[in-house]
């Protein structure tokens, strides 16, 4: 059994990544390798983000790690709120205000056209790589459902008729820009 870091400390995220991950992995969270600071996140893309938090990581606690960067993009919006999306409203991190910020400057496009990109960096000693993992759909007019987390209720996969937060996490981990992503790392780990 392999024994990685998954850079974050997001309950919802870690449960899908262990869920999708299976057995032959131990998985820690940051706080299960004794890492309580805030890592930093000062990049301007969602590569550098995600490369500078696993750098962070196993620089400072000497395991292999990976860390994901994540931003909804919205074509009328020209990618917006992207790299922004975890603060789009302000520093309060609310995915409610968030969702409405949302909401209000798309009101009035005809555009609704979205999508969710992961980006996730795995770095180790002798490698570092980056993976990327799309979903595209559209915004709706109004949040439907209350599971998930962040804008799941106002997003919609294409192709299906309903909405993230509508979905269970199953459901979600086997369509998810991050399930896509975490395949991607998955079969490279494994191919070793
Ligand atoms: P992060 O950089 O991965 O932490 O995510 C940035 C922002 O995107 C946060 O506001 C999250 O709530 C949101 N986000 C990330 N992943 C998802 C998702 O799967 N569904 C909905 N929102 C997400």
């Amino acid at each position: 059994m392999m024994t990685i870091c998954f850079a974050t400390n997001n309950v919802h995220k870690l449960e899908e990544v262990r869920s999708a991950l299976g057995p032959d992995f131990c998985l820690l969270s940051l706080h299960e390798i004794g890492c309580l600071q805030e890592l930093p996140e000062t990049g301007t893309t969602l590569e550098a983000n995600a490369l500078q938090k696993a750098q962070f990581v196993f620089h400072h606690y000497n395991i292999p790690c990976f860390a994901d960067d994540t931003g909804l993009e919205t074509l009328a919006l020209a990618g917006a709120p992207g790299v922004d999306s975890a603060h789009y409203a302000g520093p309060q991190r609310s995915a409610t205000d968030n969702i409405a910020l949302l909401l209000k400057n798309l009101e009035g496009k005809n555009n609704r056209k979205a999508r969710f990109k992961t980006i996730l960096a795995w770095v180790e000693p002798t490698q570092q790589i980056l993976f990327e993992g799309i979903v595209p759909g559209e915004i709706l007019e109004k949040p439907r459902g209350n599971m998930g987390f962040g804008y799941d209720p106002v997003f919609l996969p294409e192709g299906y008729s309903k909405t993230f937060a509508e979905m269970d996490m199953a459901e979600k981990n086997s369509i998810s820009h991050r399930a896509r992503a975490l395949e991607k790392l998955l079969e490279f780990l494994k191919s070793r």
